[in-house]
């Protein structure tokens, strides 16, 4: 089978990863936890994922119920490096939803009609009426963290996002928009052994593209624009909930369950949401 990219991912593999990155690939058995600090050393069985997720998705309708009948706006962020499973934790959330007031936003790299307006404008038209929830597949965060690791912004143009994303969050929550931002964290082997996984599978190829191979060699840089990220937009009114997603099942029920605690939505039923597992779905402290 024609790999993308001329088989970069594997080419990667054998010949610039860290020898002890490749090591934890390798040896790798199916159902094994690859980051040393992930706090559970199991991934979550399918059995009890799939028990917990369909109570989930119940409490999911009826929160969706309840956004549309009381013109609720809510605006859910997903960041995280590539592969972390941002489209896969947004999939999750809208399984049973109505996708008609459950928009999924992934813009495209800035057109040039685009580079020359208020970096913020073209989101803008993507933020929700009453009643929708809206789910950002990649956001302006790319400006704190995409564009400076590959050179598509200036170092100006980094510092000024930073002095307008605090105020412009601001704003939307004033407004009465309920801003989530997720910041979905994956350690470097098993980012690297999903991605081999996406070269190898025909029906996941599209998901990789030069900038996730480029993007290998960039872990340091990321992790650095990381960190200033969560640091500098981390705000009272607009916080970031860090998931942990190496285990896939515990980051898309952890996430889920943030949503559904926080509202107060009709026949909720808090036994069935369960508990947020903290260590591995909390603030920037337990990014790593
Ligand atoms: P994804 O991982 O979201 O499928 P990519 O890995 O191709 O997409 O790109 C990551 C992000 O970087 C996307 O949000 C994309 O729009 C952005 N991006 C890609 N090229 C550019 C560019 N030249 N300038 C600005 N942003 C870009
Ligand atoms: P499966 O869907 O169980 O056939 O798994 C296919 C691949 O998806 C695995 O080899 C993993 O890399 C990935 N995967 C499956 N389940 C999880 C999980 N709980 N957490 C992280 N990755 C997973
Ligand atoms: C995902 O797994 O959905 C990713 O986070 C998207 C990507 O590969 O960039």
């Amino acid at each position: 089978m024609e790999l993308p990219f001329d088989g970069a991912i594997s080419t990667f593999y054998k010949t610039q990863a860290p020898d002890a990155v490749r090591k934890a690939v390798e040896s790798a058995e199916k159902g094994d936890i690859l980051s040393k600090s992930y706090p559970h050393k199991a991934r979550k069985s399918r059995k009890s994922y799939e028990r917990e997720m369909a109570a989930l998705q119940i409490e999911l309708v009826k929160l969706q119920a309840w956004v549309r009948e009381t013109g609720t706006r809510i605006a859910m962020v997903f960041e995280g490096r590539d592969a972390a499973g941002k489209g896969g934790t947004i999939g999750r959330f809208r399984m049973n939803l109505n996708p008609r007031n459950a928009n999924v936003i992934a813009l495209s790299k800035p057109s040039e009609e685009e580079s020359s307006q208020w970096y913020f404008q073209r989101y803008i038209k993507h933020l929700p009426s009453a009643g929708h929830i809206n789910f950002f597949d990649r956001s302006w965060y790319n400006r704190g963290v995409v564009e400076p690791v590959f050179g598509f912004c200036t170092p100006e143009q980094n510092a000024q996002f930073f002095t307008q994303v605090q105020p412009f969050e601001q704003m939307l929550a004033e407004d009465g928009i309920h801003l989530f931002k997720f910041w979905l964290n994956v350690g470097r082997e098993e980012q690297l052994r999903r991605m081999l996984q996406r070269e190898q599978d025909p029906l996941k190829q599209w998901k990789l593209s030069s900038i996730d191979v480029k993007g290998l060699s960039l872990w340091d840089a990321y992790s650095a624009a990381i960190k200033d990220t969560l640091e500098r937009s981390h705000t009272d009114i607009a916080p970031w909930t860090v998931v942990r997603s190496d285990d896939k099942r515990r980051a898309r029920l952890n996430a889920i369950r943030t949503i559904l605690h926080h509202f107060d939505y009709t026949r909720k039923d808090v036994d069935a949401i369960g508990e947020i597992d903290d260590s591995i779905c909390g603030g920037p402290d337990i990014w790593d």
